[in-house]
């Protein structure tokens, strides 16, 4: 059949007739919010590239994640912003760091129940260079030399923390640091401490991205020398995600997470034509402050844009999305 007995408009003519046959869901459910935590009672600072996004005290999170539960979000993602840092970031898995305290009251509170509290696992907003991992000073005569950030004693570090935030009550641990060998480690030191039912999300295939430069004012975690060129990905390199991938989940991941997504949307359906885990996708900072951007001018139709930009990352293959939208699509779809 062709036209003009065949016309593909016949199913766009109503609402309900384009309901019926839309081929891609989004729920408030499929939704991870990000949140940011910092020390303090009362603390609501909005971070200035983020319109919306706060970093939160502890008992401001409390309400916010009550909040989302209330509208149906699936999750929280949760990062810290320590009182201090030092070169080995060892704010990061304290006993009384900043997103475990977080955990705590999380946990006390009826939100918790309904939300899956996610927790990132990374070096970067403890560190006072702002690197993923333990640097070192490098001096092998290579011509060479200068500064790099040491995979192999960083594992122990990130498997530490992994321990701290699982134990102060995450439901998962999402390690986002891009060292090699990372999620081994971190499954090896959880099940040694008996937490073997705690999932690992791991962010298998991150770019180096330039859309990750809001966030770093929101964890203020810019590096201070450097960039991550060294250890997340070349954002031209497709075959080279699929062997992250494929790493990442022979040694344990439960999940993976894909970042930034729209740029990469090819990168999401790739994985998930390639692997039977469920899959998350980051619309990350920069997807979000440009869209902001585009709002704020009167460009683009914000409601609109917002839906189209999250049903995109889902058609492309995600399962759930980690989106700084969660709550204001979420209240759409309600
Ligand atoms: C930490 C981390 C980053 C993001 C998530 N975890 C920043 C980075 O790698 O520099 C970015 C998230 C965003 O841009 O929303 N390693």
């Amino acid at each position: 059949m062709a036209f003009p007995e065949l016309r593909m408009r016949r199913l766009r003519r109503t609402d309900a007739l384009r309901a019926l046959v839309r081929e891609t869901t989004l729920e408030p459910n499929d939704l991870i919010y990000p949140l940011f935590l910092c020390p303090g009672t009362g603390i609501r600072r909005e971070v200035s590239s983020m319109p919306g996004v706060f970093n939160l005290s502890v008992d401001e999170a409390v309400r916010e994640a009550e909040e989302a539960a209330q509208l149906g979000v699936g999750g929280l993602l949760l990062f810290g912003l320590p009182e201090s840092k030092d070169e080995t970031g060892s704010g990061a898995w304290e006993e009384n760091g900043i997103v475990q305290q977080g955990l705590r009251a999380l946990r006390q509170s009826s939100a918790a129940q309904k939300l899956v509290l996610i927790a990132d696992v990374c070096l970067c907003e403890y560190t006072s260079h702002g690197h993923c991992g333990v640097v070192v000073q490098v001096r092998d005569g290579s011509g060479r030399d200068g500064f790099e950030v040491d995979n192999d004693p960083s594992l122990a570090l990130l498997a530490k923390t992994a321990v701290s935030l699982a134990k102060a009550g995450a439901d998962v641990v999402a390690p986002s640091d891009m060292m090699d060998g990372r999620v081994a480690a971190i499954r090896a030191a959880l099940d040694r401490e008996g937490l073997t039912q705690t999932p690992i999300l791991s962010y298998a295939s991150k770019f180096a991205s330039a859309f990750y430069g809001p966030f770093r004012e929101a964890a203020d975690s810019a590096p201070q020398f450097g960039d991550r060129r060294s250890y997340q990905m070349d954002g031209a390199n497709l075959r080279e995600a699929m062997r992250e991938i494929d790493l990442d989940l022979a040694e344990g991941a439960d999940m993976i997470l894909m970042k930034p997504a729209m740029p990469y949307l090819d990168v999401v359906r790739a994985a998930r034509e390639r692997v039977g885990v469920p899959i998350g996708a980051y619309q990350v900072s920069g997807e979000y402050s440009m869209l902001h951007a585009a709002f704020q001018k009167g460009w683009l139709d914000p409601t609109r844009a917002m839906m189209e930009s999250l049903v995109g990352i889902r058609r492309a293959g995600a399962d759930f999305i980690v989106t700084y939208f969660a709550k204001d699509a979420a209240k759409l779809l309600a």
